[in-house]
């Protein structure tokens, strides 16, 4: 059966949403775009056009950025601590009460199964903005017991504040789009800053839908500001502008570096989460009951569009076999279909483009001899959908090994060495340090491989453990700073130093 044909229908209220006016959100009002520029949305997994956003340009971001500057030193700014958590608490109820109309509405979206979407609403949308809420009560300075100028001890005090870095510039794209909306949010709310938030092009609607709950949950006008548009126009005029303080950005290596360039003119702060080509190692010794379906989700978790995606598996040669065997078959009973429907464990990749340039990828590994397992092409029939793809006998002079392809696609090469050092050089040898994972029932083998992959993050016996509390973020060209935890907050904090002298 066709994707298609096995469709599910949106409900109701997804229908409802889907029919209305898009705007923007500047200064607590939804407003239309200065010029007027309108996308349509497209449902990957029917390629049918399902809504029409407003999109914004420079003008827009512009307006937004004032927006956001007058609110900051508005009644936003004079808010207690406590009254800025209630109200990330409440944004978080609010995300709660309508988790079902924002799992349909990321679904249509973005191509991602029902699962996947309500899952990662509820823990990373809900649990991030509680997670946060938490920090606003305990962000404070300190006091440094010095006696500067000369002055006699006791006769002088320094004390630090902790103050909100100011305005922020979120961009975001489309792989996770409410979670990676919240994720930016949560911190900059609790920090006191205010925000400007660009959503990817190709999935606008949930960011929408949350500036709507914004509004409910009571947020003073200005202090969330919303702007769907594109990257080159609305993104770039984000993170070049003068009055913007800081930029938190998720996406590409390549437009990372873009972020940096433009936002040297005024020098503004810049985190960014980039790219991954994250490893999972196995060791002969591994569970092999806990490895399969733990790496075959690592890898096809999103369709794979997912910077913290295992997509290269080293396998001891003792039992690369096995754990291929099973890989391979784990990812061929994937089921592909409409994320709506309940049997679907994979949806459809984002874009035409995004399948064809997997397509190119699949190619290229062929041709440089690399074994095809399974999958390796798109099913016929409407949608963007691509099978897992696994292959096998990979090495690291391979461009499938090297660079991020971001769909299901994932490398398996086997390793002999006990030499763990050469095998963490063989590990470590991309521009990408984001995620990575180890498998061995070997504590020694375990935490000595985890401490040799350079990467932000290590999992062992499991892939890509996430959490609100967790700092998250990468090494080399995956990034600069983290998020998630308490490291998360520094970014959006800036620390005064005062002194007086008695
Ligand atoms: P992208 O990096 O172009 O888009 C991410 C966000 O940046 C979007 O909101 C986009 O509008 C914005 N953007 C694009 N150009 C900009 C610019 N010059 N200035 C400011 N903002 C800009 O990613 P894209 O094109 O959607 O995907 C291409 C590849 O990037 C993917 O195949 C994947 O390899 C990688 N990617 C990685 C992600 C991650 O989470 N690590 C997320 C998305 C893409
Ligand atoms: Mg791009």
């Amino acid at each position: 059966m066709s994707a298609a044909e096995n469709s599910i229908s949106p409900s109701a209220a997804a229908r409802e949403f889907l029919a209305r006016e898009h705007q923007l959100l500047i200064g607590g009002e939804w407003v239309g775009p200065a010029a007027g520029g309108s996308i349509e949305v497209t449902d990957p997994a029917s390629e049918a056009r399902i809504a029409t956003v407003s999109l914004g340009d420079a003008t827009d971001i512009d307006r937004a950025v004032q927006a956001a500057r007058a609110a900051l030193r508005g009644e936003w700014s004079r808010l207690t601590s406590y009254e800025r958590e209630a109200l990330i608490n409440r944004l978080a109820d609010q995300l709660i009460a309508n988790l079902e109309l924002l799992t349909e509405l990321e679904v249509l979206d973005n191509g991602m199964p029902r699962m996947a979407a309500q899952y990662s609403i509820a823990k990373f949308g809900g649990d991030f903005l509680r997670y946060y809420a938490g920090w606003a009560t305990k962000i404070h300075g300190e006091t440094i017991p010095v006696s500067p100028q000369d002055s006699r001890n006791g006769d002088s005090l320094t004390y630090t504040r902790r103050e909100p870095i100011g305005v922020v510039g979120a961009i975001i794209p489309w792989n996770a789009p409410l979670v990676m909306a919240t994720l930016k949010l949560a911190p900059a709310l609790a920090a006191g800053c205010t925000v400007v938030l660009k959503p990817a092009e190709q999935t606008p609607l949930t960011a929408l839908l949350l500036g709507e709950l914004v509004r409910k949950a009571g947020f003073p006008p200005g202090v969330v500001n919303i702007v769907p548009g594109y990257g080159e126009s609305a993104g770039a005029a984000l993170a070049a502008h003068p009055d913007v303080d800081k930029i938190a950005f998720t996406g590409s290596t390549e437009v990372g570096r873009k972020i940096i360039n433009a936002a040297a003119g005024n020098l503004k702060r810049v985190t960014l989460e980039l790219g991954g080509k994250s490893p999972m190692v196995v060791f002969p010794d591994a569970d092999l009951e806990r490895v399969v379906p733990g790496a075959t989700r690592g890898a096809f978790f999103l369709q794979g569009q997912n910077c913290m995606a295992g997509t290269r598996l080293f396998v001891h040669e003792d039992v690369f076999d096995r754990v291929v065997e099973g890989v391979a078959a784990m990812a061929g009973s994937f089921r592909l279909g409409p994320g709506l429907d309940p049997q679907s464990d994979l949806g459809p990749l984002i874009s035409a483009e995004q399948r064809e340039r997997v397509a190119g990828y699949v190619a290229a590994g062929r041709e440089a001899g690399a074994e095809l397992v399974c999958g390796g092409e798109a099913p016929s029939g409407k949608g963007y959908f691509f099978r897992p793809t696994l292959f096998a006998r990979t090495n690291m002079d391979m461009k499938i090994a090297r660079e991020e392809i971001f769909g299901p696609v994932l490398c398996a090469q086997s390793f002999s060495d006990s030499d763990l050092q050469a095998l963490a050089d063989e590990v470590n040898s991309t521009i990408y340090g984001l995620s990575g994972s180890v498998w061995t029932r070997d504590i020694a083998v375990a935490h000595r491989m985890a401490a040799m992959i350079d990467s932000g993050q290590v999992s062992i016996n499991c892939h890509a453990a996430v959490d609100p509390a967790i700092p998250f973020g990468g090494n080399r060209q995956s990034g600069w700073g983290r998020e998630f935890g308490r490291e998360g907050l520094d970014p959006y904090l800036k620390t005064k130093a005062t002194t007086v002298l008695f």
